[in-house]
């Protein structure tokens, strides 16, 4: 079996397999307590909607990964996380400037590059746009943004509802979770980030049933 992924995975560096128990044993010294629940539960989401799509070995490896990196540097002293982005050549938005939190998930997608020679676009893109979207997301993406929203350890009014209507109709799921992150945003005045409209406005134009 381990043979059969090894092949199947041969155009990474790493085995899959190896790159999330790095990740894990990373995980357990980088994150709070609360964090890790919520990593767990993002994993643990993200493969329950694979499954329900019937998405390939390969993919939920990949989502696992995703998973598990996502959040690894959302913990860390901003400071660090300044001197992180800089050391990886990242040049940060006028908004993560601003907010440098936001930084965890560029940074978290370069480590990824530099620390396990991960160049695979599905797996990187999926983790930087985890927070704000991208008007050009892929599935797997879009399945983690999702997961980051409704894992278990989430709770806000009308979660239960969005958990259902995902595995129903991923694709109505998909659309109903990000208005719901956008009215959050508003009522809570947060920063709207700049790829979470043109998320909107590109969902709008194509059709929401098309997402
Ligand atoms: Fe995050
Ligand atoms: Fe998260």
């Amino acid at each position: 079996m381990l043979k059969y992924q090894q092949e199947k995975n041969s155009h990474f560096n790493t085995p899959l397999n190896t790159v999330i128990d790095e990740l894990k044993k990373l995980m357990n010294k980088l994150v709070t307590k609360e964090r890790k629940k919520h990593i767990l539960g993002v994993a643990n989401f993200s493969i329950k909607i694979a499954e329900r799509l019937g998405l390939s070995p390969e993919k939920r490896q990949k989502l696992l990964i995703v998973a598990f990196a996502h959040d690894l540097f959302r913990d860390v002293d901003v400071n660090k996380l300044i001197k992180m982005s800089k050391a990886f050549g990242i040049s940060p938005s006028f908004i993560e400037l601003k907010k440098p939190i936001l930084l965890h998930s560029k940074v978290a997608a370069e480590f990824l590059k530099i620390r396990f020679k991960i160049n695979d676009e599905e797996i990187l893109e999926a983790i930087k746009y985890h927070t704000s979207g991208h008007k050009d997301m892929g599935l797997l993406a879009k399945i983690i943004f999702v997961a980051d929203s409704l894992e278990e350890s989430r709770e806000y009014p009308g979660i239960e509802e969005l958990r259902k209507l995902i595995f129903e109709d991923f694709t109505k799921g998909f659309f109903e979770i990000l208005k719901n992150k956008i009215s959050y945003v508003i009522a809570n005045n947060l920063i709207m980030l700049p790829d979470l409209v043109e998320l909107w406005n590109e969902t709008i134009l194509k059709g929401v049933e098309k997402v």
